[in-house]
């Protein structure tokens, strides 16, 4: 259901908070179901407990591929883009993909994988990636992917809490300039990992790599012999997709699950609506497939409304600033959707990296996973749109499987620095800190969802209680986003960051006490607290406060070791800009570490460090704000 006009979008809005099961069965109905749906909705946030579209039957696959096959066979699902722009191009078409996607199905299903079984793909960007994905959600596979920069321990404790029977990955990577030794990554991480049966390796780089008998195969013999067609797994509406991994404020990441029905609908929908996406037009989201964006916007999206993407394997700057923008003027890019952080990065570049090219082609900029400031949205605007595009400022979450609040292409009016206005179907609501409702524009407060739509969270992996405790128990009977929130006197929304301990790292979320568990297998530290600051391209940055036992040794030496325990523990993009070595930490009596206090000092705002009559330790304070770094 596209909408086409201010008006339509107020007209679908009402009708969605009005008769919400209408109005998602309306857009449900234009997928391809083995059996139609009972019933559109059953939830509560109590428990909580949300089903969409319950007993439905269907496959993802079946609506991303088989549906197209008649109308775009031919026409390209994905043009891919080497890291090296002196490499060999590919590009599938619909047909291709649909026989590479059951090539690989079958590979997996001779291995002796079975629908509800978990298999973890940790690999690059490549079109097999994308493949891996969809291969899973043929057979009724679970796909548990891991961003192919996270160490062999995160790697470990992903694979082991979903108990995954397989891992699909590369031998190595190329990443910009450097080339990243994938299989050795899973290798050691599969050493604490048995319940891993099967490992099949794509040849990428060629690098000579260690390949365990019994165990590891290459991915080009098995697909050798394998048919290409393979029938799809007929899925409940609600059985499991996919868990994506994601970090929390507290304890290890947790398992985000998404579920076949809800999650198909509600990605799809989202696409077509945000970028007014139109027939043969060329799309490139720059997200990885590791993290959500790449899972609903390069993956199922796109390809659910039989879209052309670009997918691309290297990095904004490799060979230089201007990579982006020569891939977009070599496929004539109409859709360009990416993070914040790479546009204040290019933008720091210089806009001589962008004059080379033509940039006519686009017509739809996006932004998402962190707060955009006005000032690299308006450069984004001028440099990239030329003034001519509309830039879709996207807001949502790995829970939320879509995007929730954001302008609609060329349809809703844009202000910089805001997501505008909630999709159909989304019931934002603002809270205080005891959860009471703040009504009317011009207010701020804790962002919160108050009406289930289909593509949200279902569970926490094998933790059902932290999903509740996590999301739902905050504020009674609401899902809580973790986000703060503006809501301006047009009732346009602004989101201005996390109000819990999680920070948005170049658009990544990491928690804080994840950092700090990292930094304190350091042996010699005694404890740490880990903040976020802002930070000019990242958006927010990484300042640890460290005590050590060894106080007055080499401070230098100290911090590289602490950067390696994180490398080690989390991997490179977490890594400390900021490691501050103290003599204690500001506490109350209680002993709770006042992370405000740290905080107001990472941030430089000395003159105002608030009440401070509740520390058992004021001197802490005066010695903290000197070594401020
Ligand atoms: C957190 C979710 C959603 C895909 C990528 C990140 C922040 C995301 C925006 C935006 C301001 C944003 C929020 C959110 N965030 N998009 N357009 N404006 N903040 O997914 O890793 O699950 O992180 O990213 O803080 O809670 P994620």
């Amino acid at each position: 259901m596209r909408i086409t006009s201010l008006q339509h979008y107020h007209e679908q809005y009402q009708f969605s908070i009005q008769q919400p099961e209408q109005f998602w069965s309306r857009v449900a109905e234009e997928f391809v179901w083995n059996k139609k749906w009972d019933k559109v909705l059953e939830w509560n946030f109590e428990q909580p407990d949300v089903k969409w579209f319950i007993n439905g039957k269907l496959n993802i696959t079946e609506n991303c591929l088989d549906r197209h096959l008649d109308a775009r066979g031919d026409q390209v699902a994905y043009y891919w883009e080497p890291n090296d722009n002196d490499d060999e191009p590919r590009s599938y078409t619909y047909r291709q993909l649909y026989h590479e996607v059951c090539k690989v199905a079958n590979v997996m299903k001779r291995k002796g994988i079975t629908k509800g079984d978990r298999v973890c793909l940790y690999m690059p960007m490549v079109p097999e990636l994308a493949i891996a994905v969809l291969a899973c959600a043929r057979i009724g596979a679970v796909h548990s992917v891991v961003f192919a920069g996270f160490s062999a321990s995160s790697l470990a404790g992903r694979i082991q809490d979903s108990d995954c029977k397989m891992v699909l990955t590369t031998d190595g990577a190329y990443r910009g300039a450097k080339e990243i030794p994938i299989k050795k990554v899973v290798d050691e991480a599969l050493e604490l990992c048995p319940s891993v049966e099967h490992v099949i390796v794509l040849n990428r780089t060629g690098e000579a790599v260690h390949m365990q008998q019994g165990r590891d195969t290459w991915w080009h013999d098995e697909i050798r012999d394998v048919a290409d067609e393979c029938p799809a797994e007929q899925m409940d509406s609600e059985d499991l997709l996919f868990i994506l991994y994601t970090s929390g404020s507290t304890g290890k990441p947790k398992g985000v699950v998404h579920t076949c029905g809800g999650y198909m609908v509600y990605a799809s929908y989202t696409f077509q609506n945000v970028f007014q996406y139109r027939e043969g037009e060329v799309y490139w989201c720059t997200a990885d497939i590791g993290w959500i964006t790449g899972h609903s916007y390069i993956v199922y999206g796109p390809l659910l409304c039989g879209a052309t993407s670009v997918l691309f394997e290297g990095v904004p700057t490799f060979p230089d600033a201007g990579r982006f923008w020569q891939v977009v003027d070599k496929y004539h890019v109409n859709v360009f959707y990416t993070a914040p952080t790479a546009i204040r990065a290019l933008e720091a570049a210089g806009v001589d990296f962008v004059k080379p090219y033509k940039l006519s082609s686009l017509r739809v900029l996006g932004s998402v996973g962190e707060p955009i400031n006005v000032e690299a949205w308006q450069w984004y605007s001028d440099n990239i749109g030329k003034g001519q595009c509309p830039i879709v400022d996207t807001w949502w979450q790995t829970e939320t499987g879509g995007i929730m609040i954001s302008p609609l292409a060329d349809i809703t009016p844009t202000k910089p620095g805001f997501a505008t206005l909630p999709l159909p179907g989304i019931q934002p609501i603002l809270v205080d800190d005891k959860g009471n409702e703040i009504e009317g524009n011009g207010v701020e407060g804790n962002l919160c969802i108050k009406f289930p739509w289909p593509g949200m969270i279902r569970t926490t992996y094998g933790d059902h209680e932290r999903c509740r405790t996590n999301y739902f128990a905050t504020y009674k009977n609401l899902y809580f986003t973790g986000d703060g929130c503006k809501r301006d006197e047009d009732g346009y929304y602004r989101i201005t960051g996390r109000v819990d301990d999680v920070i948005n790292v170049s658009g990544h979320r990491i928690g804080t006490a994840e950092v700090e568990s990292a930094i304190n297998m350091h042996p010699d530290i005694v404890e740490s607290a880990v903040v976020g600051f802002p930070h000019d391209i990242k958006g927010q940055g990484i300042y640890a406060y460290v005590i050590s036992t060894k106080q007055n040794d080499d401070q230098e030496l100290l911090r590289k070791e602490i950067i390696a325990e994180v490398n080690k523990f989390i991997g490179p993009i977490a890594k400390p800009d900021k490691i501050q070595i103290v003599s204690g930490l500001p506490k109350t009596r209680s002993g709770k570490i006042m992370r405000r206090i740290l905080r107001k000092v990472a941030e430089g705002e000395l003159s105002n460090l608030g009440d401070t009559s509740t520390l058992l330790d004021p001197a802490v304070v005066d010695e903290i704000v000197k070594g401020r770094l």
